[in-house]
């Protein structure tokens, strides 16, 4: 499965498998997560078998089942663009687990806040957490927001690299599938804002990323 592949597979998954992660994707999970937080300066963790963080109302009431094993997306509340570097490495992350043959779900409310096992240094605070598992299931395709509303563009004007980017950019995961971006061209590169909504930085990194992995251009945000 290649990244393009991948960014189609991948749903929101919630129900998993009661099956640790295996060894060797454990491991290729901790090497991507170590590249992204040399990259990022983030503090960015895999932590596995933890029952308790999704052992909570909200997190049964979101039908989350077996979600022992999470990402937590960690970094320093002095980042001015915290949320949007947490929502950009983390999809990295997101879609390195889905070529593993992992399912993940991102989660910034059905979780236990109290109750996750990251560390924490002087001055940083848990963004959000993905959950991560063998999924009982693949999820299924949201819905979306019409592509006019998302971008600035026509279709028929559209250089393949940018259709590209907008497509993978449709399919990215955003909070509540919110989607309250919009995006536009500009030369060689694609241009992102964000509309006002909660998390709608995280989701704004997490969009970046998709659109750049698919078209091999630049996504820079406002
Ligand atoms: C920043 C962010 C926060 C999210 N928080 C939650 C959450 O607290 N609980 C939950 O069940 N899903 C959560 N989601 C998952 C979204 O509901 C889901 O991504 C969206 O509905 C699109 O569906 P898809 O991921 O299957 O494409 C979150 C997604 C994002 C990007």
């Amino acid at each position: 499965m290649n990244i393009r592949e991948a960014i189609k597979a991948r749903h929101s998954v919630r129900q998993f498998k009661a099956l640790p992660i295996g060894e060797s994707e454990a491991e290729r999970l901790k090497a991507v997560i170590e590249e992204c937080n040399k990259e990022s300066g983030l503090n960015i963790q895999l932590v596995q078998n933890d029952p308790d963080c999704f052992n909570t109302f909200l997190a049964h009431y979101g039908r989350f089942r077996n979600a022992d094993n999470y990402i937590a997306l960690v970094g320093s509340s002095s980042l001015a663009d915290l949320d949007e570097r947490a929502g950009y490495y983390g999809e990295r992350i997101v879609l390195e687990a889905q070529m593993l043959g992992l399912n993940t779900c991102w989660v910034a409310g059905t979780y236990g806040k109290g109750k996750c096992r990251a560390d924490k240094n002087a001055g940083e605070k848990i963004v959000c957490v993905i959950a991560i598992g063998y999924g009982e299931n693949e999820g299924k395709p949201h819905r979306s927001r019409s592509l006019e509303k998302l971008c600035a563009v026509k279709k028929e004007d559209m250089p393949v690299w940018f259709k590209n980017g907008m497509l993978a950019a449709v399919l990215a995961p955003t909070a509540v599938n919110q989607q309250r971006f919009f995006i536009d061209i500009d030369g060689e590169n694609a241009v992102i804002t964000a509309g006002r909504a909660p998390m709608s930085r995280i989701d704004l990194g997490i969009v970046r990323y998709n659109f750049e992995a698919a078209s091999g251009h630049r996504c820079i945000s406002k």
